[in-house]
């Protein structure tokens, strides 16, 4: 028997996407992956419109059966120990992208990154911004071409509205993981507007 897919799972600051992460979180639960929530501070701590950070703390709990990682300390043996097969960051925000550009790291989740990069493993980012097109345009770019990155295949999620604003199809997830285990990036990584 093959032994369970280890996944450490990220979540930052881009709120309005955590009820479309939810799902996938328990898909690849039911599909047999181990998952361990990983929180930003902002995610772990701030209470919005789209829910309170306790709400979203305690469903990932429910969803994964783990306690969310949501300290540099909790993070920083991700690597040493070899905690996970592949760490996912999903929703990445602007600010979590930016950081991870330029080798910043002081949230929970940089740290968890840069732990896990130590091993040459596989990170996918499932990106949500308004600005993707514009102040994080650069960012994007720089990861595009940094080894051992994968993306979540993005699109425009209203070209005329949010003219530059990119967000990963978070149902790709599952097939984006697949692919980065096999050191791959599924494609298409740029998706229609509308295409599903
Ligand atoms: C309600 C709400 C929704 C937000 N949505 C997004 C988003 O979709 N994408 C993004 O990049 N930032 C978004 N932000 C801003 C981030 O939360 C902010 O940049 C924060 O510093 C991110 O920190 P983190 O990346 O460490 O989680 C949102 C903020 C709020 C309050």
């Amino acid at each position: 028997m093959t032994p369970p897919i280890r996944i450490g799972f990220a979540l930052t600051g881009s709120f309005c996407t955590f009820a479309a992460v939810l799902p996938i979180v328990e898909t690849l639960v039911s599909r047999g992956c181990e998952v361990t929530p990983i929180l930003s501070t902002n995610a772990a701590t701030l209470d919005t419109r789209f829910g309170s950070a306790d709400m979203w703390r305690s469903r990932l709990h429910h969803a994964t059966g783990r306690e969310a990682i949501d300290s540099i300390p909790a993070a920083e043996p991700i690597g040493p120990k070899k905690m996970f097969d592949i760490l996912v960051v999903a929703p990445c925000t602007g600010n979590t992208l930016a950081k991870l550009a330029h080798g910043v790291t002081d949230t929970p989740v940089t740290m968890a990154v840069k732990s896990h990069l130590r091993g040459e493993k596989p990170v996918v980012l499932a990106v949500s911004t308004n600005d993707a097109l514009s102040g994080s345009a650069a960012n994007l770019g720089a990861l595009l071409n940094r080894k051992h990155y994968y993306f979540v295949p993005l699109r425009q999620d209203a070209p005329f509205a949010k003219p530059r604003s990119l967000v990963a199809d978070m149902d790709r997830i599952p097939q984006t993981i697949g692919a980065a285990l096999e050191n791959r990036q599924l494609q298409p990584i740029f998706l229609a507007p509308g295409e599903h």
